[in-house]
Order: C-alpha cells, then sequence, then structure tokens
C-alpha cells in the first residue's frame, strides 16, 4: 500500500517537470462553466432543493458542503441526469442539458461506495464506460492505461477490486470515471469510506490530478476541513437552500448567517444589539451586562456577535478591549487549549496556544481577556 503511494507520489511529481507526456496526452478534457438557474426538486409532497441557483468557473474546483440530508446528493445527481426531474436548468458551457439522458451529458460521477464490478478485473472496470460508448478497441486500450496512470495504479490492470484495499478501489473508480473524458467530474463524499490518514493523503492526490486536468469538479462533502482544504469555493447547504458561497477563508471569516458560521468551526455567538455611545459603536449583549467595541462598518441593530475561539486573548497585562473572566474548564486539543470561560453570564470558547511545558489554567483561575473588534463579526437580525 505505502509502496503504491508513493509510487503515484513520484509519477505526480514526474508530470509536473515533464507536462507533455504521452499519458497527459492521451485524456482529452476541456473545463466547461455550470450555471444552474432556479433549481427546485421534490420527492413526492417533499421538497427537497428550493431555489438552488450558482455557477461554477470552468476549471473550478468547487464544493458542495452542508449536513447530511441538506439535499448535496440530490443536487449532484440532478447534474448527472439521476433522480426525479427539476424544475429550473442546468448549463454547461451555456447548453440547457436538463432534456438529456445521464449518459448523453459527459458528466462523470464518483459515488461514496465506488460501485465496481466484483467480477471484472481493473482494467475491464475502467473499460466499461469505453465500451459501452463503442469507443473502437485500440482506443480504449489507450485509455485504459493513460486513466490508470494518472491515478498511479498502472501496475494493477490484471487485479480483481478485492485484491486492493480500500483508497486503491477510490482511484479504480476515479479512473473508471476519468477514462471516458467526461466534461465535469462530480464525487459524492468520495473518502468516507477511508480511514482518516488516508483521507488526508487521498484528498490531496484528488487535488493534484484535478488541477493536471482541469476539469471542472464538484465534491460534495459533510466534512468542513476537507471543503476547506482542497476547494477552490464551496456553497454551504443547508435545508436545500443554499447559505453561502465563497472562497473557504472568505465564509470563514464572513459566514452569512448562524447557521453557517457554526458549521465553518467552533464559534461563540451572543445575541444582543449594537449602541452608539461616545467611545464609537458597541455590542451590548441581552442582559445587559457585556459590552464590546464593534468596528464601524457593521449593520446596526439587534442581531448576534460572533467571535472565533483564536480571536479572543488571554492576557497578563491590562491594556485596551479588556474584560474579565473565569475559567469553568479547558479541553487540551494538542496545538491549543480551548477554554470555557465565564465572562459577565455567558460561557465563551476561548483558545490558548499550546507551549510546551507551559501550565494550563485551572477551573477557577481569574483570567483577562481581549477581544479586538477586528476578530469580531456583527450578523445583524
Ligand atoms: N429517493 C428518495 N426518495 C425520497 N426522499 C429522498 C430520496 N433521496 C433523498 N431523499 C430525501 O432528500 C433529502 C436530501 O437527501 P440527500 O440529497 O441525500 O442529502 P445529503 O446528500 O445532503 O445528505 C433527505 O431528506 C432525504 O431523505
Ligand atoms: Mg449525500
Amino acid at each position: 500500500m505505502r509502496d503504491a503511494l508513493s509510487a503515484a507520489a513520484v509519477s505526480t511529481q514526474a508530470e509536473d517537470v515533464h507536462p507533455n507526456t504521452s499519458k497527459q496526452a492521451s485524456l482529452h478534457i476541456a473545463p466547461v462553466r455550470i450555471d444552474i438557474e432556479n433549481l427546485f426538486l421534490s420527492f413526492a409532497a417533499t421538497q427537497v432543493l428550493k431555489g438552488i441557483n450558482l455557477s461554477i468557473e470552468p476549471g473550478e474546483f468547487f464544493a458542495f458542503l452542508g449536513p447530511s440530508g441538506s439535499g448535496k446528493s440530490t443536487l449532484l445527481r440532478a447534474i448527472a441526469g439521476f433522480g426525479p426531474t427539476p424544475e429550473g436548468r442546468i448549463l454547461l458551457d451555456g447548453e440547457d442539458i436538463g432534456e438529456r439522458r445521464p449518459w448523453q451529458r459527459d458528466v462523470g460521477m464518483v459515488f461514496q461506495s465506488y460501485a465496481l464490478w466484483p467480477h471484472m478485473s481493473v482494467a475491464k472496470n475502467v473499460a466499461y464506460g469505453l465500451e459501452e460508448r463503442h469507443v473502437p478497441r485500440a482506443e480504449i486500450k489507450i485509455r485504459v492505461a493513460a486513466a490508470l496512470e494518472l491515478v498511479g495504479m498502472g501496475e494493477y490492470a490484471a487485479r480483481y477490486p478485492s485484491q486492493l484495499s480500500g483508497g486503491q478501489q477510490q482511484r479504480i473508480a476515479l479512473a473508471r470515471t476519468l477514462a471516458v473524458e467526461p466534461r465535469v467530474l462530480l464525487l459524492d463524499e468520495p473518502l468516507s469510506n477511508l480511514d482518516a490518514g488516508l483521507r488526508v493523503q487521498m484528498r490531496q492526490e484528488i487535488l493534484q490530478l484535478q488541477r493536471r486536468l482541469g476539469i471542472t469538479t464538484i465534491f460534495v462533502t459533510h466534512d468542513q476541513e476537507e471543503a476547506n482544504s482542497i476547494c477552490d469555493r464551496i456553497a454551504v447547504i443547508a435545508d436545500g437552500v443554499i447559505q453561502q458561497i465563497g472562497r473557504p477563508a472568505e465564509i470563514y471569516d464572513n459566514p452569512a448567517n448562524e447557521f453557517v458560521a457554526r458549521f465553518l468551526g467552533t464559534a461563540n455567538i451572543i445575541p444582543g444589539r449594537t449602541e452608539r455611545s461616545a467611545g464609537g459603536l458597541m455590542f451590548v449583549a441581552d442582559g445587559e451586562g457585556l459590552r464590546l467595541p464593534l468596528a464601524e462598518d457593521v449593520r446596526e441593530g439587534r442581531g448576534n456577535l460572533v467571535i472565533r475561539p483564536q480571536g479572543i486573548d488571554v492576557v497578563d497585562a491590562p491594556g485596551q478591549h479588556m474584560i474579565d473572566g473565569e475559567v469553568v474548564s479547558g479541553e487540551f486539543l494538542g496545538s491549543a487549549t480551548r477554554y470555557s470561560i465565564n465572562v459577565k453570564g455567558f460561557t465563551l470558547f476561548v483558545d490558548v496556544k499550546h507551549i510546551r511545558g507551559r501550565s494550563d489554567f485551572r477551573s477557577g483561575d481569574s483570567v483577562m481577556l481581549s477581544i479586538p473588534p477586528e476578530q469580531v463579526m456583527f450578523l445583524a437580525s
């Protein structure tokens, strides 16, 4: 397994140095633009997609991110042409593909379960879609070899799926999808059957593959770290509605609403309102005890204050934007300790970077916190 993985890594590097190898020349994939307009979809009486609008640039690596049951797979399958016919339009390079059967869409999909044929060799599995499309035999041979090389599995053509590890099966599923030279690559939670270490490695491999081919790709996941680490842009989906679209750090730093703020990582969320005072714009938490300065560019009114745990500092000398707190508990995370700290009746998560050998705070300790206005978001309701 290790050998196969490092062999794949080496072949990737070699191709980066020599971008015009014959392997690459034999899969031809032109990046296309995807536009989805006003898509609604129901299963019987249940509406699952509620007006989806989005545009994906040619060659972009795009994520659908959301909790289980939010409609990600349904949306992906609608693009591939599976499931009930939706209302609205799906365009590839401006052309409406909504009326086309799945195999007429030039869209390749990799399923979570891999869906390899157990009784066929690796080569046969990869050739399958090409044979169905009546591609000439000589061309099939070239493309199967090219696709297997691409995923670092050139040596495994004669094996059977049962003789491969999960990660290898995932690569074969990718090779099979890419061999038909789809215009779009759709990946539905492709890493969720792999163990944690392999997941991290495979996501980088998928990214490199996507970059080398330049294929427009949609990656579905419920794991925000996975989407953040490899995707150009993310559409956060909840309950069949797109909550926000943007680059990972953009969404993390400027969530459009409370759902996105929480889904993208731990967030302190405090209800209250803004207030003009002599010192500038302030946030006043419900209950009145907690007041924090705000940046001037926020929309005023009632709403929620959002602060990431790493946006609050524990300080040992008094200064600007100080507030007293009392440690309730701490959770050691390795790189940081995440404390729960009581501040005027609110329990806030505060991350303190862990330095080797440094002793931790204990529950009951009094601490001084600094909450700079630029670390604070105000989401007006
Ligand atoms: N074939 C189906 N028949 C009825 N309801 C379905 C079907 N497929 C999905 N759903 C429902 O649609 C909703 C979205 O499902 P899905 O798109 O699979 O979510 P996700 O991929 O985000 O986990 C869920 O509530 C699910 O129960
Ligand atoms: Mg799903």
